[in-house]
Formats: structure tokens, sequence, C-alpha cells
């Protein structure tokens, strides 16, 4: 297992790029299960849960052809309905297939997705809105079976705007008959990436961006040809790791309307940003104020860089409230930092994290993706050494991080194969 060693002090500087998004990728890229014919997908970035989503898709029977940061994927006949439980517990984003196989070929066998180190994450939302389009769904000995003779758009009230419950319902419902609705959609710039997507195959996707989603369902889709949209949470990661650190970084190909919440809490804590069109540039030469935080579903603060501003809370002067709203488990990294001497008080669904001017470093363990790459940014403000394991976590959905850090002056190697 490798892991990864920071040792901190020093000032991040110089530009960077970001790669694809993951959570657009993973959608887009399972959309493709909905046509027969070729589709191209550019911009896909190379991180362990792409490959885990190629791997199933070439397992369904599809052609995956690779090259670089572009794929093309031919799903011209299925070789099986089923997205196997070792694929699943790899990656809980394997749920979504199960649309698309069901509006394909009438039947798919999904295993039913467990919880995760975040919270208890069910597909309640997701199976309901399926069977409100008329799919038979029941859990058998842990698979989702579903099926349908035939898919009928409707109005599904969403009771939480669920990211991947719209996603799922955009990719079936551009196959049924008629109208679907969705209210109380996700808004995220995921989403409208994937309607992107959709519509370049021909779906009729209205308001995707907004509470109200309205797809008209056709009869066929064709390929394809779609350039996935930069990673704001990688691009965020970047800005807060940048600010953190005193640092001076321009970020390039990130979208700064996609990071609204991100740049305001960033400004009020005491950073200087500047917003260009494809880059956005974060200037700090001091020790930041404590910020409070919330995260909500978008336009709101995302809970992917809830961690990551935790660990600049560590380090900023005076004291930051951080409430989870999304997931009901997601500060098992306070505890990591508390062992790198950060003050952090937790108490259900909020922590209290009073500002220390320097932490110290020691060996943590990561236990999600966000929470590993924010022990990263912990280690980058922390004397001495931090040892940062499990970093499997990590390579899910940053490509390269610890090469691209090393680029603007971190201090950071992996080392590979290491135990523990
Ligand atoms: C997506 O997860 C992202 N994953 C997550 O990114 C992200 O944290 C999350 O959206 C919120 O922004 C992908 O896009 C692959 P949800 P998703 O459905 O779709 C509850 C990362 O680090 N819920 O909006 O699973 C659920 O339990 C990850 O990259 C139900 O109760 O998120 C959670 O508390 C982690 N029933 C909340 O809604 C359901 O049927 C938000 O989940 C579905 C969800």
């Amino acid at each position: 297992m490798d892991k990864i060693i920071v040792r901190g002090g020093r000032r991040l500087a110089g530009e960077i790029s970001v790669a694809g998004a993951k959570n657009a990728a993973l959608p887009i890229l399972f959309s493709t299960l909905l046509t027969d014919q070729p589709c191209s997908v550019r911009n896909i970035p190379d991180v362990a849960d792409v490959r885990t989503a190629l791997r199933l898709l070439s397992d369904l029977g599809a052609t995956v052809e690779q090259d670089g940061a572009d794929v093309t994927v031919e799903a011209r006949e299925l070789a099986s309905w089923e997205a196997p439980y070792e694929l699943v517990k790899t990656m809980r984003a394997s749920f979504l297939v199960l649309g698309p196989l069901l509006a394909r070929v009438g039947r798919a066998r999904v295993s039913q997705p467990g919880g995760c180190a975040i919270g208890g994450r069910p597909v309640n939302l997701h199976v309901h809105a399926l069977q409100q389009l008329g799919a038979e769904v029941e859990l058998v000995h842990g698979y989702t079976e579903a099926r349908a003779e035939k898919l009928v758009g409707a109005h599904v009230q969403l009771d939480f705007p669920s990211v991947g419950a719209t996603e799922h319902l955009m990719m079936v419902a551009s196959l049924a008959d008629g109208e679907t609705t969705i209210e109380n959609a996700a808004r995220e710039p995921e989403i409208v990436d994937l309607a992107d997507a959709l519509r370049s195959m021909g779906a009729r996707i209205e308001g995707d961006g907004k509470s109200r989603i309205v797809i008209s369902g056709v009869p066929r889709l064709s390929g394809m040809n779609h350039r996935v949209l930069p990673d704001r949470i990688e691009a965020g990661t970047f800005l807060i790791a940048a600010a953190m650190t005193a640092g001076e970084v321009m970020v390039r190909d990130a979208r700064p309307d996609c990071l609204h919440a991100l740049i305001e809490k960033l400004r009020e804590a005491g950073a200087t940003i500047e917003e260009h069109e494809d880059f956005v540039r974060v200037v700090s030469s001091q020790r930041l104020r404590g910020v409070d935080i919330k995260t909500l579903p978008y336009p709101g603060f995302p809970t992917d860089l809830q961690a990551q501003m935790m660990a600049l809370a560590t380090v900023s002067e005076g004291t930051s409230v951080v409430t989870e709203t999304i997931f009901e488990n997601r500060f098992m990294h306070a505890n990591e930092f508390m062992r790198l001497g950060a003050d952090i008080a937790l108490d259900g669904h909020n922590a209290v994290v009073r500002g220390t001017e320097r932490l110290s470093g020691a060996p943590v363990m990561a236990t999600d993706l966000r929470a590993s790459v924010s022990l990263i940014l912990a280690g980058m403000v922390a004397d001495n050494e931090t040892e940062i394991r499990r970093v499997y976590h990590l390579d899910r959905g940053y490509e390269r991080i610890e090469e691209k850090l090393a680029a603007l002056g971190a201090d950071i190697e992996r080392i590979e194969g290491a135990r523990g």
C-alpha cells in the first residue's frame, strides 16, 4: 500500500491545471450504455474511479478505447446486465448503471451499495424514481433487480436534491415514453455537464442547473462527442492549499462560476482571489481568519471541500464552526487533525475548530477521498513530517496530486508499496 510523506513549511507558488471532473465523467461514461453508437468522451481524469468505470463498461460488453484523457466507448451489444458486488463495493457510483441498462435492455441487476466511511448513503430516492417511471424494482440477495417492459415519463418530486438520483433519472427519462419532470432536482455543475452530454446524443432536456428539469423522451439516442468539464473540487483544493500556505497560485481550467461559495469564504478568511474566465488566482500573505462554513447542495458550500476547509481552519486565527448537512458522518478527518495538534470539538453535525499557529507532523490515516487530501494540506502546514497512510482513497479521485503539489513547491513524496 502506498503512503505519502509531507514535510511542512513550504509556500505554494506557480501555476497548475486541473483535470476533468471525476463526478461528471462517471455518469457520462455510464450514459454511453444508452446507445449502440460510438461515444467520444474527452478530458476524463486519470483516476482509479474512472478506471473502475471503464472496466465495468467493458465487462458489460462495451468496447473501450482510450488515448490519454480521451476515451471512445461503443456499447453495440451488451454481454451482461449485471454490475457485480466486487465492482460496486469498490465504487458506489457503479450503481448508476442500473438505469441505463434498464432503459437499454429492459432489465438490470446491480449490487446494492452499502454504507461507507462518510455515512449510510441509501439509494431509496433512485429506486423510488425508477418505480415511478414504471420499473419493477426489488432487492434480492443484496442485488437491486429492475425490470421494465416500457418506461413511461412521470412527475417525480425528490425528497432531497440528490445528485445521483437526479443523474439516474435524466439518463432513464431520456429514453422513456413521454415527458418526465424532476422537481427539487440537484443543481450541481456535474448535472449540467451530464445534460450537455445527453443532449449531444439527441436527448431533450431542459432546466438542468435549476430545481425543475423537464425531459422529453426520445425513441433512441445516438453517439456523443463530449468534453468533460474541469474538476471544481480539485480546483478548490488547490485554492485552499495555496491560501493556507500563504502562497500565490494560478489554477488553470478552473471555472470560477462553479466555485462561488468557496471563493466567498476564502475572501472572508483574508485571501485575495482573482476570477478570470478559465482560471483563478489566489494570493495570500498572512495568517487567515477562521470562517464558519455549512455544507449545502449546490450552489451552497460543497461537502466535497469541507475537509480541506477544516484543514485551513485548524491553522487560522480564531474559531471556525464547520457544519456538515449532506452526509451524516463526514468528520473522520477531524480526529486525524487532532493527532496533528488541532483543537477541534465535535458535536453531531458541527465541528468547532480553534485555530492554532502550527500543527505538529505525525502519522495519520486517510479514511475517504476528501479526508485524504485534507490530511496532505494539514501536513503542509505542520512542522516536521506527516505520513499519510491508506492513500488508495486519494487515488480514487485525484490525478497525480503529489506531483502537482510538488510542482508548486510542496515537499511531498509517495512511497510505493509501503506497509500499513
Ligand atoms: C455525489 O454523491 C458525489 N459522487 C459525491 O462525491 C458528493 O459528495 C455528493 O454527490 C454530494 O455533492 C459522485 O458524483 C460520484 P447525493 P451522491 O445522492 O450522488 C442522501 C466525492 O468525494 N441520499 O446527492 O451519492 C445521501 O445519503 C464524493 O467525490 C438518500 O438519502 O450524493 C446523502 O446524505 C463523495 N437517498 C445525501 O442524500 C438516496 O437515494 C446526498 O447524496 C440518495 C441520496
